[in-house]
């Protein structure tokens, strides 16, 4: 299956991601994690891209179509994929249905994950991740680690991303309805858009979204 998730920052995709991956044995693609993986070995490219995520805003086009398609031909998109956090922007969309039409592949579905803003503020502020795998992350109240700062599943050290400040939780959630939304758009075009209510336990929403994927909504 080749499943793309949108929704606001802090709405669960990567934590839906993870788990929606291993069930449907697909690779997850993640641009923030590819871009985070280059910041925190120091590559060009991180480097590129380290000033614009710091201030909430998106990462050039340039730099980042560029990146997603290198990650996809290496993952074999053949055998399907769940994109996270890419496409976000009406041109990256566009690349996106070149780079499959070129491929002659289609995309399944395009997951929207719905939760109301103030929620996703919450979700931001209390999530801490593991240094050893991004797939690790917990939340303060929701989905506390057992031991304070430590990750459950492996012993790293959580930590807080640079980009979870309230200020630039704000340039987000603006970069997110001005030129992210649109791609939905885009996409309810093409007759791909499921909308998944993404509040309530993360098993269940991870079932709301098994069950759409199955055509049951
Ligand atoms: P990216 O890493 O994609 O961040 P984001 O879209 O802002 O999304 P988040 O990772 O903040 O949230 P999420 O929805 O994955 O939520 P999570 O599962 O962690 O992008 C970061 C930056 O990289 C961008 O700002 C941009 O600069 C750059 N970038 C990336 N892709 C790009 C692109 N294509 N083009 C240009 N630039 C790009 O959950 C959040 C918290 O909530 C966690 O603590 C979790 O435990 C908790 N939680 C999750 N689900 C639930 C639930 N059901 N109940 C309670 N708590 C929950
Ligand atoms: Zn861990």
């Amino acid at each position: 299956m080749r499943i793309v998730l949108v929704g606001p920052p802090g709405a669960g995709k990567g934590t839906q991601a993870a788990f929606l991956a291993r069930n449907l044995s697909i690779p997850h693609i993640s641009t923030g994690d590819l871009f985070r993986a280059n910041i925190s070995q120091g590559t060009e490219l991180g480097k590129q891209a380290k000033a614009f995520m710091d201030a909430g805003n998106l990462v050039p086009d340039e730099v980042t179509i560029g990146m997603a398609k290198d990650r996809m031909e290496q993952a074999d998109a053949e055998n399907g994929f769940l994109l996270d956090g890419f496409p976000r922007n009406v041109a990256q969309a566009e690349a996106l249905d070149r780079m499959l039409e070129a491929a002659d592949m289609k995309l399944d579905a395009v997951l929207d994950l719905e939760v109301p803003e103030d929620e996703v503020v919450k979700r931001i502020a209390g999530r801490r991740i593991c240094r050893n795998d991004s797939a690790h992350v917990f939340h303060v109240t929701y989905t506390p680690p057992k031991q304070d700062g430590v990750c459950d599943v492996c012993g790293g050290e959580l930590y807080q991303r640079d980009d979870d400040s309230e200020e630039t939780v704000r340039t987000r959630l603006e970069v997110y309805h001005t030129q992210t939304e649109p791609i939905i758009d885009h996409y309810r075009a093409q007759g791909l858009v499921v909308t998944i209510p993404a509040l309530g336990k993360v098993n269940d929403v991870t079932d709301r979204a098994m069950a759409a994927l199955r055509g049951e909504h």
